[in-house]
């Protein structure tokens, strides 16, 4: 059958290839003798819940270790990586069978239960990556630990429960690119400018911990020399200063909500990544204004200004921004009437409780992708003008306004709708009837309009319609 035709030829050497693959190379071991027993006894001091686990149960004496759940290899048998990521490992890893994974890379240990940092991991001399993700770390990290992962870039801790001061080890890893340290409850005084050593930084995330970062406010400060940052999470870090990120070109993410920033948001900080930020978090500060004169480039994919204090025009966001969060702000006045047109691309935009006035444009039926239309709790007036276009709609809060007129029945025929409220408004006549969503509303969707009648309401409409 393989000889027929030359166009089959192919699809022989395919089904060789796939035999071959099948069969003989799990018979000879490529798994180094000395990697094995070590990797069997790790498995042996490690304490984990036969229950969660799925890889170490699984590792079998009879099979190639290479080819153990997890475990990677060169191809000369030493192991290069371990990912025992989410298998329900506990208490800490003393093993002194480290020492012979000399060869390893990448070690991956998120999403399990460690309780205390595993300072013997940092004697790994090729080690490159560390993942200790959402684990149960407790506890400052000794100042004395011994280092000897040089190569060490990618370190994650966050999501623990590490205290004290930002671990000093790692101060002494000149090669780190990534270093994510969030959600834990490290304390104390930080300058930015300690991360300018790291000539290779493109991520540093000090984000809700208990420290109080010292930004830099130099463009010739160190840090302002990390031109290959790509990524800046500082939520949470008690800032007064916005740090100096004029230098830093490649930007894409920036968080600095929930800081202590107040006045002008500086008109240059649209600017930052040259045209690639995509994320900018300013939320939870207490901005009043956006300085003038500004724009926003169309890199942006979310921006969030919630939670300031901005007063003023309502900003015009990028055009091609996913997800714009205004809400908690102290606009006083009103949507700009061509909003809509910035919208055409945007999943969802929340306004709400922001003193808000004036009418809802027509130019939201623009916003055909929204799924979220948050509105809610400002003074907006006039009638819903909304004509059905919105199609993809899944919320739509407009509740505690001040808008009137009647609900328009082309609502009804968005498929998708499953919340809607414009309770509290003043709005009147008969709630549409149609449609798969609206019969599925409560009376929670639409009370306090007092002109408001129909199911689900009690209130029936006028006597003459009335069908008993
Ligand atoms: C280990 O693998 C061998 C050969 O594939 C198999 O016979 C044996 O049942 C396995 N042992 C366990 C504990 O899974
Ligand atoms: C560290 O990285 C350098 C450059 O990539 C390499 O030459 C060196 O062998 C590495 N050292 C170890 C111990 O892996
Ligand atoms: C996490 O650590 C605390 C002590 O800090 C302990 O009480 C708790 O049982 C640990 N949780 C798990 C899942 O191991
Ligand atoms: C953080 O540490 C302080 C003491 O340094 C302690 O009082 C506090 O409960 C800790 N917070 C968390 C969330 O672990
Ligand atoms: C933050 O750290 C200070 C000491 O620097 C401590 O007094 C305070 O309890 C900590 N706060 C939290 C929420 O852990
Ligand atoms: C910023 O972007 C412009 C245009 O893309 C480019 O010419 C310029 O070199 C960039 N600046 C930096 C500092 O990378
Ligand atoms: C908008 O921001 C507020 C306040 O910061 C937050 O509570 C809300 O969840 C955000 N909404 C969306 C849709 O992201
Ligand atoms: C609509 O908003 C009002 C006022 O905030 C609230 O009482 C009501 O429960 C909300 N309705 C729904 C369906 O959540």
């Amino acid at each position: 059958m393989c000889t027929k035709m030359s166009v089959k030829i192919s699809t022989c050497i395919l089904l060789v290839a796939l035999f071959l693959g099948l069969h003989p190379i799990t018979t000879s071991s490529r798994c180094l003798d000395s990697q094995k027993s070590s990797l069997w006894s790790l498995k042996n001091d490690l304490i984990f819940d036969s229950e969660p686990s799925f890889k170490l149960m699984t590792w079998n004496l009879s099979m190639d270790c290479c080819d153990w759940w997890g475990v990677t290899c060169d191809e000369a048998g030493h192991l290069t990586e371990l990912s025992l990521n989410d298998d329900g490992i506990r208490g800490g890893i003393t093993s002194s069978h480290l020492k012979s994974f000399k060869s390893l890379k990448l070690l991956n240990l998120n999403y399990n239960s460690l309780s205390s940092f595993p300072e013997s991991l940092l004697t790994l001399p090729s080690l490159q990556e560390l993942y200790l993700l959402h684990n149960n770390l407790s506890g400052p990290i000794s100042k004395h630990i011994r280092v000897a992962s040089y190569n060490l870039s990618i370190i994650d801790l966050s999501d623990n429960k590490l205290q004290g001061p930002l671990p000093e080890f790692i101060f002494k890893l000149p090669s780190i690119s990534a270093l994510r340290l969030s959600r834990n409850n490290f304390t104390g005084i930080v300058h930015l400018d300690a991360f300018g050593k790291f000539k290779n930084l493109y991520e540093l995330d000090l984000s809700y911990n208990n420290l109080t970062v010292i930004p830099n406010t130099k463009e010739s400060s160190s840090f302002s020399s990390l031109t290959k940052l790509d990524t800046l999470r500082l939520a949470s870090c008690k800032m007064l200063k916005i740090p100096n990120l004029k230098n830093h070109a490649s930007l894409r993410t920036l968080d600095l909500s929930d800081n202590r920033f107040k006045g002008a948001i500086p008109n240059w900080i649209w600017n930052v990544g040259n045209g690639s930020l995509g994320f900018l978090s300013l939320s939870q500060n207490k901005f009043s204004s956006l300085e003038k004169p500004y724009t926003f480039p169309s890199s942006y994919r979310v921006l969030d200004l919630s939670s300031n204090k901005l007063k003023g025009d309502i900003p015009v966001p990028p055009s091609e921004c996913y997800i714009i969060n205004f809400s908690n702000n102290k606009f006083g006045s009103s949507i700009p009437a061509d909003f809509g047109n910035a919208l055409t691309i945007t999943v969802s935009f929340t306004i709400s409780n922001s003193k808000v006035t004036g009418v809802i444009p027509s130019s939201i039926n623009k916003a055909s992708d929204l799924r979220f239309l948050d509105l809610s709790r400002n003074s907006l007036a006039g009638p819903i003008p909304l004509d059905g276009s919105l199609g993809s709609l899944e919320l739509l809060d407009l509740s505690n306004n001040k808008l009137s007129g009647k609900i328009p029945e082309q609502l009804t025929s968005i498929m998708g709708l499953e919340f809607l409220n414009v309770s509290y408004n003043r709005l009147s006549g008969k709630i549409p009837q149609g449609g798969a969503r609206f019969p599925t509303f409560t009376s929670l969707s639409f009370v306090g309009n007092k002109g408001l009648c129909g199911p689900p309401l009690s209130k029936t409409c006028g006597t003459g319609n009335k069908k008993m």
